[in-house]
């Protein structure tokens, strides 16, 4: 750690006019061409407002971080780290460091009871080093070509457990700004007999990929699930999709019921990331607790 620099790096909370620099520090992290609409939706947006930590070397951004305060389905608040990029000339000297001592602050003073974030490799490692962090697991990427079905499955007898999962909370405004007024993917909302919901997406990549992004309703009737899995992938295979992937940290029962289904892990490096930040919310590092799916593999 350069304990010189980490002195010289000033951090302080983005605004409106922070455009053209985060537009910058995301080019020297992710590929994309939409970062302007990005910054605008995602921090200063109607409904999901995060909050951007940037840190300056003489009035120069050299690195930004940011936190978007979401609630979880027990009511607990959630601080998720998002934007996580460091300009490739300063990395390996403190500044996500710094960054996360910014973020941990704020998600203290705001009442969070965890932090979490998900991470790619880099990530990983980075974050991973920092205290307070523990990678609770990598995040299943599930593909099945588009074709036919099984028949129903048997395990649709077995009842889901009925202990209780963490999930980010999602309310109809929330899903408003997150699938209606995307800046740049466009989903589809499908709806079951059952009552269940699912948000899909297509995309090319390199052939056209069918997403099923989120599965939600109250319905916990297994047949109920597998039915709403069924008419995601069929919407998505009857508008051009050649394979239907889906990301998540699901619950066991639903897990199998996918395989069944015919999907099957592929490479991935995506990790879902816990600090816990009250005692209670140590049970939050335990994977088996969670039903995650992480919209276009970030966390809201
Ligand atoms: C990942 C990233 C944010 C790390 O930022 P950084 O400022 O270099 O991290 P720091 O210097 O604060 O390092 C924090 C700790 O992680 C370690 N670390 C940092 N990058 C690492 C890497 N790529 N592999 C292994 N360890 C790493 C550091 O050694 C340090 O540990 P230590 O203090 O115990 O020695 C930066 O490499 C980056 O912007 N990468 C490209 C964008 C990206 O992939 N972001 C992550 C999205 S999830």
């Amino acid at each position: 750690m350069n304990a010189a620099l980490r002195q010289k790096a000033r951090v302080r909370v983005g605004t409106v006019d922070d455009s053209r620099a985060y537009q910058h520090l995301m080019g020297q992290g992710f590929s994309g061409n939409w970062f302007a609409e990005r910054f605008q939706w995602q921090y200063f947006g109607k409904v999901s407002r995060a909050t951007l930590f940037i840190a300056q070397i003489e009035n120069e951004p050299v690195a930004m971080l940011g936190v978007e305060l979401r609630r979880l389905n027990n009511g607990w608040l959630s601080a998720t780290v998002i934007d996580v990029v460091v300009a490739s000339g300063w990395r390996r000297r403190g500044l996500l460091r710094t960054l996360e001592d910014s973020a941990s602050a704020f998600a203290h003073q705001s009442g969070a009871a965890v932090m979490t974030s998900l991470l790619n490799e880099a990530g990983r490692c980075a974050l991973g080093r920092l205290a307070g962090w523990s990678m609770v697991c990598q995040i299943p990427r599930l593909v099945r070509p588009a074709g036919p079905f099984p028949a129903p499955s048997a395990s649709s007898q077995e009842a889901l457990p009925s202990t209780p999962v963490f999930q980010v909370e999602r309310d109809e405004a929330c899903r408003t700004w997150r699938y209606v007024e995307h800046p740049h993917h466009r989903y589809t909302l499908l709806r079951s007999q059952s009552g269940l919901a699912a948000a899909v997406k297509s995309f090319v990549d390199g052939s056209p990929v069918g997403d099923i992004v989120e599965v939600f309703g109250s319905n916990r009737d297994p047949a109920a699930l597998e039915e709403i899995y069924r008419l995601a992938a069929d919407h998505l295979a009857a508008n051009g999709a050649v394979a239907v992937v889906t990301w998540g940290v699901l619950p066991k029962a639903e897990g199998k019921l996918l395989r069944y289904l015919g999907w099957k892990e592929a490479a991935q490096d995506r990790y879902l990331a816990v600090k816990a930040l009250s005692p209670d919310a140590t049970i939050l590092y335990d994977r088996e607790v969670w039903r995650l799916q992480p919209a276009d593999i970030e966390h809201y």
